[in-house]
């Protein structure tokens, strides 16, 4: 990994790999059974110029588990940025006061352009219809664990990439960063005009992996090892979209009929969320709550360990951690929600 995280087109299979063992080791701390100090003095600063909660609250909460300290700005209104002042400029007086910096923007792109004025470590966090790299490395990691629980195997893997995949950066990053692994098989359903990008499949094929687009989820997918859903990004539609899409059909929703009927018991529902839970929302539906092929809130908690990792990587602290320890002095409750099934 160089020194900032802004797409998945900068890492290698090795460095996923390396990520996901770091992320490995964090466990302990981000289930709240060790502490560790290593970031002690760091600064991050956090600069959402778009609406989040979980990316938001879980670097900032990932940086403080590591000791270090955070600072945040939300939104356009109270920053310089409202005032006409230029990525660039953002860029340079930011990197005077802290050690890393998140930053999610509308604009595709401008994460990147930030960072090139910066030797400070920049994540991505989100550009626009871009890339979302930190959530995929989370999706894959978590992945990778509820393969390993159920006894499955990446290679070969069949997973399925549902909702809207043109808008939704969350599936550009995770799709790239799958096709690094073994040959697998992707199917795509979307509503018409929301279909992933052909340059983002064109690359998925030229590595060697199958993908098929469908236009529904109707029929089999008893084999599919993941349903990966994702929300319709309405805020980037134009005024001419918003009206073709109207209210769009539910055909495209998951929910526990679909899931029933149509996949297996060893198949994991995941999400990038937010879910749109509002009566007759085109997403994930709530009544899978419970259920343990349910994924999403095992995720989110990925997002910890994972966040930890990326900064414990830029930083180059990362073989320093399992030396500085210490066991958790508060109470943490054994289960975290009150759904959470006992695996
Ligand atoms: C996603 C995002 O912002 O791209 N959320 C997230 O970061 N977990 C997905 C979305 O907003 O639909």
């Amino acid at each position: 990994m160089r020194s900032h995280l802004l797409s998945i087109d900068s890492l290698s299979r090795a460095h996923v790999d390396h990520l996901m063992r770091v992320a490995a080791r964090m466990e302990p701390i981000a289930q709240r059974r060790q502490v560790t100090r290593v970031l002690e003095g760091a600064v991050l600063g956090n600069l959402f110029f778009e609406a989040s909660t979980r990316t938001r609250v879980s670097f900032n909460a990932a940086f403080c588990r590591l000791g270090g300290s955070v600072c945040d700005t939300t939104g356009f209104t109270f920053s310089s940025m409202a005032k006409g002042e230029s990525l660039y400029d953002t860029s340079r007086v930011l990197s005077g006061y802290c050690d890393a910096i998140v930053m999610r923007h509308p604009d595709q792109g401008s994460v990147a352009e930030f960072a090139e004025a910066t030797h400070v470590p920049v994540i991505n966090g989100g550009d626009g219809p871009g890339e979302h790299p930190s959530q995929a490395l989370l999706d894959f990691y978590t992945i990778d664990k509820e393969f390993t629980r159920l006894g499955k195997r990446l290679a070969g893997a069949h997973v399925l990439l549902t909702g809207d995949l043109k808008y939704g950066r969350t599936v550009h990053s995770l799709i790239k960063l799958l096709s690094l692994y073994d040959p697998m098989r992707f199917t795509l359903v979307s509503p018409p005009g929301l279909e992933m990008p052909s340059r983002v499949i064109d690359r998925v094929e030229s590595l060697g992996h199958r993908v098929e687009q469908r236009e529904s989820l109707a029929g089999d997918f008893s084999d599919v090892d993941v349903v990966y859903t994702t929300r319709i990004q309405r805020e980037r539609f134009t005024e001419e979209m918003n009206e073709n899409f109207g209210a769009l059909s539910r055909d495209f929703s998951v929910d526990r009929s679909f899931i029933d009927d149509h996949c297996s018991d060893s198949t994991i529902v995941m999400h990038p969320l937010p879910r749109d839970s509002r009566p007759g929302a085109n997403d994930l539906d709530v009544d899978l709550n419970g259920d343990p092929r349910l994924a999403i809130f095992r995720q989110t908690d990925n997002g910890i360990p994972v966040r930890m990792a990326i900064f414990a990587t830029l930083l180059e602290v990362d073989d320093l951690v399992e030396k500085d320890l210490r066991p958790v002095r508060w109470f943490v409750p054994a289960r975290l929600g009150v759904d959470d099934p006992a695996f």
